[in-house]
């Protein structure tokens, strides 16, 4: 398996090119595991699902993987996770549901830097768990793509896949998509069999909804941004916008305003609707939604939405805001 991106590498552009390195790559992976185990943690998002799908391929049953379900992510995707990988493509797969454990840990902590840390930390914390239940496994297959190698090499990141996990577990690493960039990923991911939506799905977190929800997490503000991200992701796939708009998901801020409901007065959140385009997410631009699908959005989420009776569209770049609110 190549250690380093070949400087004269064609960049993987269409089916066949996706097909080569895939039988290059089951060759390889298949000499390196032998008949041993891989463990892998599978987020569902693009990288990580590329890899599992790669190992069912190479190496079938000798692959675990385990889904952390931290309690946010959003609408149906644990579900699509099982789906595609226990059901569809007949994967190991381990679910976990630690949803309390997590939000447990972050009632009433406000501070984003130490809200992300205690996600990271217990994610880390459940996997090992998982991994101390299977026996015999000797490998860790890890979503590391070739920007975040030459991004920790620059000092930019630290390379957030590698390491983590306590000092006893050790195991060699599987990087199978180690080389390529994020668009080769995807066409790779579109040739093992893995449905459009996985492949070409929008950036997400890690911290995932918890970034959403500002200061404090509550499991009511949590379902409100997590069933209006639905209607929005919905109504921007409706009015041709998926895949067209880079980023784009709602945010539920921790307080409330005064409004009307069957003629009664109510007091409840406001949700605000973020869609931006960027080409490397250093800066961004606002996406200009079209007035009557505002319309839509705010009238299925008022009447949908239990709590939330207002909906506001944030106008501003990046910078001086940033893409996400924490
Ligand atoms: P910001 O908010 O910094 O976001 O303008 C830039 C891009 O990075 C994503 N982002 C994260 N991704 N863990 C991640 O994996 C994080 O903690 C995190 N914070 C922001 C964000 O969604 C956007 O695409």
């Amino acid at each position: 398996m190549n250690e380093r991106r070949p400087d004269n590498m064609t960049r993987i552009t269409n089916a066949e090119l996706a097909d080569a390195f895939i039988a290059e790559q089951i060759t390889a992976l298949k000499e390196q595991i032998g008949d041993k185990k891989v463990l892998l943690a599978l987020s569902g998002g693009v990288d990580s699902s590329v890899v599992a799908a790669m190992l069912i391929k190479a190496v079938g049953d000798q692959l675990t993987c385990v889904h952390v379900n931290h309690g946010l992510l959003r609408k149906g995707e644990a579900e699509q996770v099982i789906s595609v990988f226990r059901d569809q493509m007949k994967a190991n797969l381990v679910y976990v549901d630690a949803t309390d454990r997590f939000l447990d840990k972050l009632a009433g902590v406000t501070d984003p830097e130490t809200k992300r840390k205690i996600i990271g930390g217990e994610f880390i914390e459940v996997f090992a768990e998982e991994a101390r239940k299977l026996d015999g496994i000797e490998f860790l297959a890890q979503g590391t793509i070739w920007p975040d190698i030459l991004e920790s090499e620059k000092g930019i990141k630290a390379h957030h896949n590698a390491g983590g996990l306590p000092e006893d577990m050790k195991f060699e690493l599987v990087e199978p998509v180690k080389i390529l960039f994020k668009d080769e990923v995807r066409i790779v991911g579109e040739r093992l069999g893995l449905p459009a939506g996985m492949v070409y799905r929008q950036p997400f977190p890690g911290p995932g909804l918890g970034v959403r929800c500002p200061g404090a997490i509550t499991r009511e503000r949590l379902a409100a941004v997590r069933e209006a991200d639905a209607i929005l992701r919905e109504e921007f796939a409706a009015h041709g916008l998926e895949g067209k708009v880079w980023q784009y998901f709602t945010v539920v801020p921790d307080f409330k305003s005064t409004g009307i409901r069957d003629g009664r007065r109510v007091f409840e959140w406001p949700v605000i609707i973020r869609a931006v385009n960027t080409r490397d997410a250093m800066t961004a631009e606002v996406e200009n939604i079209p007035f009557d699908l505002m319309q839509k959005l705010v009238s299925r989420i008022t009447s949908e939405v239990p709590g939330v009776n207002r909906v506001l569209y944030d106008f501003t770049p990046k910078p001086t805001a940033t893409i996400e609110y924490e």
